[in-house]
């Protein structure tokens, strides 16, 4: 990992309970940036909106980045969006899956999902201190790990492929095409991200209905904008949301 900032210095653990808890509590300790934490089990997975994430051994590779960007407010969204690309991408040059980007960053593969990505912050007086970055990919999967009440529907990269899942080449691939978009974002070049999640979103020109913490927005998903918000296309007009969870319309 020799140059990289991202996977600049790996702890894996055989199981802890959150490698997002594991990693805000080194990020506040001062771990570096480009700290990776890893783990082949978690036995308390989060997901987005108070969700657990199904962290069993050998079904899934699990990991947080640490960051420490210091970057426009405007720009951290992208970081979010990073994550879901990145996995994306590596997916398709590891496994030749073609996966499409949930916004903000779940991957989907044939309509499942296979990815999701937590994103936290720690804010200071000077604001952003640190983010992490936790990803968890489903990798070994049996039919039988489908079953269960999952809000979008699930799968595993065995599954898609008929083959096991490489998820050591897949850490290795993933840590390097999220080192290269990171740098991109850190360094202004934000339009290649943005294209290329433009390109592979998913339900672009359908209509969705995004859950916000105190309504519901039904319209046609119009794509995103230069710092990853979501154009919805509503009833009053076109509106830009930088926060809230997609549920497709199940009529569409
Ligand atoms: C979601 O889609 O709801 C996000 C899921 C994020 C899961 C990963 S697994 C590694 C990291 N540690 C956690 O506790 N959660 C994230």
């Amino acid at each position: 990992m020799e140059h990289m900032i991202i996977g600049s210095s790996v702890r894996h653990y055989e199981e802890v309970g959150s490698t997002n808890d594991l990693a805000l509590e080194l990020a506040a300790a001062g771990a570096a940036e480009g700290t990776v934490v890893r783990a082949d089990a978690q036995t308390a997975g989060r997901g987005r909106i108070g969700r657990s994430w199904n962290s069993g051994r050998g079904k899934g590779l699990y990991l947080t980045v640490i960051l420490r960007p210091r970057l426009e407010p405007a720009a951290l969204g992208l970081l979010s969006l990073a994550a879901g690309e990145a996995v994306r991408c590596a997916l398709a040059s590891v496994c030749g899956l073609e996966g499409r980007i949930k916004w903000p960053n779940d991957v989907l593969v044939s309509g499942r999902k296979i990815a999701g990505v937590l994103m936290e912050s720690r804010t200071g007086s000077s604001g952003v201190e640190y983010i992490v970055l936790g990803i968890g990919i489903n990798t070994d999967w049996e039919l039988a790990d489908r079953e269960g009440d999952f809000r979008v529907p699930p799968t595993g990269i065995s599954l898609e492929t008929d083959a096991p899942a490489q998820t050591e080449l897949l850490f290795t691939g993933l840590l390097a095409e999220l080192d290269r978009i990171y740098r991109d974002i850190c360094s202004g070049r934000t339009g290649g991200l943005v294209a290329d999640v433009s390109s592979a979103l998913d339900r672009q020109g359908r209509s969705a209905t995004l859950s916000l913490p105190d309504r519901r927005v039904s319209g046609i998903l119009e794509g995103i904008t230069p710092d990853g918000g979501l154009i919805l296309a509503t009833e009053s007009g076109q509106e830009i949301f930088h926060s809230g969870e997609l549920d497709y319309e199940k009529k569409s």
